[in-house]
């Protein structure tokens, strides 16, 4: 069972991606174990209270650290992720060596009332994992416009369309995470290769051994 850390974008009391992500905790079936983290009360980022973090930064901190992998569900503000995100990411970046996101894989799913989903907080947040080493799932991607009209009165999703989808990402989400943090394969090639003058060789001039294959060298 893994642990997965959930965070959302918005820190507004009726989010419509505090609602989007708690349905996606409620698909959970794939030993995912999904968790909310709040962003809401982190102090501002300030490198000047290294010395004695904040307790917010602290918890934040071992929360991340105690989790496997990543979903982000953000809305965006100005064609960006919103302010509380960026502190938050900020946070769990530092001290220097010390970042709770190196190496994790995640998710991203934007969530907005406007027609383009929130593209422009979607892309910038993946390059920030670019720099941070966070091994975002490329496919499907996910930019959920319209989102006012997703919910009926009682908070469940209107059209079953919007399920179809959200059950699809998490589906391919559940593979990213699995393979992304399965125990690495050994290589199959098991000895070293160079390029000799009549094609591939391994460094004992033999026929370069890789296992369930016969190898053959080009003339
Ligand atoms: C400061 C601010 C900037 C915003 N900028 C954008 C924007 O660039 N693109 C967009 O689609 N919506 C924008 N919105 C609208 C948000 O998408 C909308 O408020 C959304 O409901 C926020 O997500 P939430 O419901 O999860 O809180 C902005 C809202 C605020 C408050």
């Amino acid at each position: 069972m893994f642990r997965t850390a959930v965070v959302v974008g918005s820190i507004r009391a009726n989010s419509l991606n505090r609602k989007i992500a708690e349905i996606l905790i409620g698909m959970e079936s794939e030993g995912l174990g999904l968790h909310l983290v709040e962003i809401g009360r982190l102090p501002l980022y300030n490198e000047d209270l290294e010395g004695d973090p904040p307790s917010e930064w602290q918890k934040f901190r071992a929360s991340m650290t105690a989790s496997n992998a990543l979903l982000f569900v953000t809305p965006e503000h100005n064609r960006s992720v919103p302010a509380a995100l960026k502190n938050a990411i900020d946070v769990g970046s530092r001290p220097f060596g010390a970042s709770v996101w190196e190496g994790k894989p995640a998710g991203v799913i934007t969530v907005s009332p406007g027609a383009i989903g929130g593209f422009g907080a979607n892309h910038h947040l993946r390059q920030m994992f670019v720099f941070l080493n966070v091994l975002a799932m490329q496919q499907p991607e996910a930019y959920l416009g319209g989102a006012s009209e997703f919910f009926d009165q009682n908070g469940a999703l209107a059209a079953e369309e919007t399920r179809k989808f959200l059950n699809h990402f998490m589906k391919a989400y559940a593979e990213w995470v699995n393979r992304s943090l399965a125990p690495p394969q050994q290589s199959i090639v098991t000895r070293p290769i160079r390029a000799g003058r009549h094609g591939t060789f391994d460094e004992s001039q033999s026929a370069p051994r890789i296992e369930g294959m016969t190898p053959t060298l080009k003339p």
